[in-house]
């Protein structure tokens, strides 16, 4: 049976990147399949993480999923660290994958950088735990961005190394569903790094939590070139922050990018980007509004998130049971 699994790390808040190539994707695929998301807090750990921020964060997190439209009767929404099962298959795939696929990452390359001794041992194997997230229930499905592939990849590797070495076929090869124009959103002040809530500057990026007059400023301020916007959509190529923007507006709007060209073909940025401020600010704020609302409230949230642990370890609980088993551990 097809099943949806996917996760999001409580660091440092959301960002429209994670609304458009996870969040909004995650509802979408709410009531198509079985649907499990997940605030991924273990994995959040693997750079220094102030506690109460933490906390807070993972709530930010789980509050995005609700105010976008995940439904907690619908879909099994809780944090990684209540799973224990997570971890444990996590030991296991530990002992699975090989150093010199770990060595191969690009985001352990990019993270690490120069600084690689002094990383932590689970920034290393960060990409094990993902692949036991995604493994411990059977998951077939992982919508993500762009910047995940190469670690859904990798789980199949996992998969398929597990499988080999102990002559089953009891883990699945995931797909990953990556995809249309919100697959990878970037930075608002370079088109060609992407958005993320670890940039330096708050104008890079809109943070879920942004106010109505934050949003428009950052859209009014983003860079832009001097053309204006294309006849057709190949007239995007090279233009990377042109693109992105066009790709903003199709995504937040439901839309292609041919539809936004269509619609914009001509126009100069003086007319694009208010008009993409407002639809943003028209998209957003309702979501925004409902976080802040649901945030007030710390002890629903801590409920929602409780109940879909118990719900989550029903599904993981047999398949680490059958996991150790095949392993040869004793369970008595
Ligand atoms: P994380 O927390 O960095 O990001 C969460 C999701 O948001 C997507 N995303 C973006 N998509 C488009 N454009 C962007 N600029 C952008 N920035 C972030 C990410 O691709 C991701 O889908 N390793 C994962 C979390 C994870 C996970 C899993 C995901 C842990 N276990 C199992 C799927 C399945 C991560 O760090 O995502």
């Amino acid at each position: 049976t097809p099943r949806v699994f996917s996760g999001i790390k409580p660091s440092g808040g959301l960002q429209l990147g994670n609304y458009l190539g996870a969040i909004k994707r995650f509802v979408g695929m709410q009531g198509e399949m079985e649907t499990i998301y997940c605030v991924v807090d273990l994995h959040a750990i693997t750079v220094w993480q102030d506690p109460q921020e933490l906390a807070r964060g993972t709530r930010e997190v789980a509050a995005g999923y609700l105010a976008a439209g995940l439904d907690p009767t619908k879909s099994i929404l809780f944090n990684q660290s209540q799973v224990a099962a997570h971890a444990e298959l996590g030991w296991i795939f530990n002992c699975v994958a090989r150093m010199g696929w770990m060595n191969r990452m690009t985001q352990f390359k990019d993270k690490a950088g120069k600084n690689a001794e002094n990383v932590s041992l689970g920034l290393y194997a960060y990409p094990s735990l993902m692949a036991a997230d995604i493994l411990l229930y059977h998951a077939t499905h992982v919508p993500v961005g762009e910047d995940q592939k190469q670690h859904v990849e990798l789980t199949r590797d996992i998969a398929a190394k597990f499988n080999h070495d102990y002559k089953t076929d009891f883990f699945p090869l995931t797909e990953p569903v990556i995809g249309g124009p919100a697959a990878r959103i970037m930075n608002l002040r370079d088109g060609t790094k992407k958005m993320s809530k670890s940039g330096e500057s708050d104008m890079e990026r809109i943070n879920m939590l942004d106010d109505a007059d934050t949003i428009a400023k950052k859209f009014k301020k983003a860079k832009s070139d001097p053309e204006p916007l294309p006849e057709n959509v190949e007239g995007l190529k090279d233009r990377p922050e042109a693109r992105n923007l066009v790709d903003i507006y199709a995504a937040l709007n439901d839309q292609t990018p041919e539809q936004v060209i269509a619609e914009f073909g001509g126009a100069g940025w003086g007319k694009f980007k208010p008009a993409l401020a407002d639809m943003a600010v028209a998209k957003l704020a309702p979501i925004s509004g409902e976080m802040k609302r649901l945030m007030d409230d710390p002890a629903e949230i801590d409920r929602i998130l409780g109940e879909g642990a118990a719900k989550a370890r029903e599904i993981a609980e047999p398949i680490l049971k059958k996991t150790y088993d095949i392993v040869g551990m004793l369970r008595s």
